[in-house]
């Protein structure tokens, strides 16, 4: 999976879930009844090793991905994090007091039992099978941030960044900042790659895009490269459509998550020729199964044949997908 990365095409691509380690698994729901609180459970590292692990078990993976949150960085940031059941991250919204409020004096040393977890991760894991450390970008933690929960349009976010450039600027700058921080410290403690999460790169105009998403995802990218040199990183920009080709050449990264609604020959014939690309299976059709996932893993693997490309889903997988569809999509992508 670290070859493809770093723009090796293999025959066979390799393959890893985005939310892998989840609530569709039951060894992942005891491990969590276990932990208490979900937060609770990213600062335990030797539990967050354990769900971290367990979905290698069950199925051939190539990689696994560091169980954590993109939350823990407002957490580590100083503003309050809740995770209730049936409704998600719920955050007390910040303003323009708020930013100002941030510091970034202990956060490394609040997120110092996700590092022991990855620390734990790799030397507990195979050496053929790669490690994903990540963080959520700055816009998307910022849209948590700014509106305290998920919302469809980002409105709150939007707005804010537009009435107030000023402050967004110093929010994004403290995100930017804690970001290469938290990165180059998952690269020490043992990540061989990590993914930039941009899960609401959608609903931008091409001028908020360049200042909201593609600036920042840059600027954390160069600051990690300048502590490690050459470090390995895919960007998913969830959205980005028209803006995919800009956002991959301008940032740096060396991958590009793709979402499922991104057409499968408008990335091939837009993107450089030998960018890897990894995705983009519909979850849905993993939660369906049979010819509604089948045919269309096929067309993934045919349209990407000629590149380096990694195998995942277009977005998290979800709660209600059966363990046997999971088995079988494993099985089609290695042997075909
Ligand atoms: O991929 C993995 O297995 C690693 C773990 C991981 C989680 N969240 C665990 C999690 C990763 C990489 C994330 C990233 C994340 N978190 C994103 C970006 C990816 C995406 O899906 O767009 C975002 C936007 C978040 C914020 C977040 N965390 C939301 C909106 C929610 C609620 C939605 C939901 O699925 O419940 C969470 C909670 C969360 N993060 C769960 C898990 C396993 C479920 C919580 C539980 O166990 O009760």
């Amino acid at each position: 999976m670290l070859a493809t990365v770093l723009g090796e095409r293999q025959d066979t691509p390799p393959i890893w879930i985005m939310r892998q380690a989840g609530r569709y698994l039951p060894e992942y729901r005891e491990t969590r009844a276990k932990a208490g609180g979900f937060l609770d459970l990213c600062y335990n590292p030797e539990l967050a090793t354990e769900v971290t692990l367990q979905p290698l078990r069950r199925f051939d993976l190539d990689a696994a991905i560091l169980f954590s949150d993109i939350l823990v960085i407002p957490d580590a940031l100083g503003q309050n994090v809740r995770f209730e059941v049936g409704e998600g991250p719920i955050l007390e919204p910040i303003g323009l007091k708020g930013i100002d409020g941030l510091s970034r004096e202990r956060a490394l040393e609040h997120l110092a039992p996700v590092l022991e977890a990855v620390t734990r991760i790799r030397s507990a894991l195979a050496p053929e099978k790669t490690l994903i450390g990540f963080c959520g970008s700055p816009w998307t933690v910022a849209t948590y941030m700014l509106n305290g929960r998920s919302s469809p349009d980002q409105w709150v976010a939007r707005r804010f960044a537009l009435e107030h450039p000023g402050a967004f600027a110093r929010l994004m700058d403290v995100l930017v900042e804690t970001s290469i921080d938290y990165l180059v410290a998952q690269f020490v403690a043992g990540a061989d790659v990590v993914q930039l999460f941009e899960s609401w790169a959608l609903n931008l105009d091409d001028a908020a895009f360049n200042t909201q998403v593609i600036e920042p995802n840059r600027r954390i990218i160069a600051g990690v490269r300048r502590r490690i040199p050459d470090a390995p990183i895919i960007g998913f920009p969830r959205g980005a459509a028209g803006n995919l080709k800009r956002y991959a050449e301008r940032t740096g990264v060396n991958a590009l998550g793709l979402d499922y609604a991104t057409p499968l020959d408008f990335a091939d014939s837009t993107l450089p020729k030998d960018l890897p690309v990894q995705g983009n299976l519909d979850p849905l059709r993993l939660v369906v199964g049979g010819a509604a996932m089948e045919k269309r893993v096929i067309e993934i693997k045919e349209a990407f044949a000629n590149r380096p490309h990694i195998f995942n889903l277009g977005h998290g997988i979800v709660p209600e997908t059966p363990i046997a569809h999971v088995e079988r999509l494993v099985e089609l992508v290695k042997k075909g």
